[in-house]
């Protein structure tokens, strides 16, 4: 009878501890950031470039020409601008970009202005390479988790690249881009690839 007691007083025991890591794990798995593998970094912490960037999704191609600016451009070159494979099942999966999400943005001089289809802008020369990173655990200070890189403005680009300060690029992706920090307005790929 006694030992009874303690058999039924140890199972509820059990079934109650049980609950607990059921319950923690649901709160924990709705609030933590869904991770692909992507970004690797030197010992220094900077970011080594991922090749292959031509062959993931591409997304869009911006372009604020000087033509359109009085000459004076901020950013002249087209912006070829493409997303991480895994990164990109993800979002078509949950429409948020998961923790590792790399998106490239390479940029290219405006070429020829006629062609036999009519005058227009044609896109020239590779002249430069940005990388933003999203990773919520490794940058927890950063705005979103975003993280934002230069692989320099000529061939070849440079292995690594520091992450620049939040000023510099964070602060205006942060202002005035529709969605978790990317420029979503600009890029009807991504837009139609979120789940309704
Ligand atoms: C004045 C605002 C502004 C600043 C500062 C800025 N960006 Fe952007 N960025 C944009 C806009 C607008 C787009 C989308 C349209 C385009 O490419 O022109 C964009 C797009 C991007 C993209 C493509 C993904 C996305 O979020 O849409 C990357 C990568 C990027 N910028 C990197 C950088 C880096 C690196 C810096 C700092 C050196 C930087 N940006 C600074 C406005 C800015």
């Amino acid at each position: 009878m006694y030992s009874n007691n303690i058999y039924k007083a140890i199972k509820r025991a059990l079934v109650f501890a049980f609950g607990i890591v059921v319950v923690t794990a649901m709160i924990s798995g709705a609030r933590a950031v869904e991770r692909v593998p992507g970004p690797q970094y030197d010992n220094q912490g900077q970011l080594k470039r991922t090749d292959g960037w031509r062959q993931w999704v591409f997304i869009g191609a911006p372009l604020t020409p000087n033509a359109l600016n009085d000459g004076k451009a901020a950013f002249p070159e087209f912006h070829n601008v493409y997303i991480e494979p895994k990164a990109f099942a993800q979002y078509v999966k949950t429409g948020e970009f998961p923790n590792g999400t790399m998106i490239a943005k390479e940029l290219l001089s405006v070429g020829e202005t006629v062609a036999v289809s009519g005058n227009g802008y044609f896109q020239g020369e590779f002249q430069g390479l940005e990388f933003a990173v999203k990773d919520t655990e490794r940058f927890p200070d950063e705005p979103g988790g975003w993280t934002y890189y230069s692989f320099g403005h000529a061939l070849p680009y440079t292995n690594v690249a520091k992450a620049f300060p939040t000023e510099a690029c964070a602060a205006c992706h942060q202002a005035a881009a529709a969605e978790d920090m990317v420029f979503i307005q600009y890029y009807p790929i991504l837009g139609d690839a979120k789940p309704k």
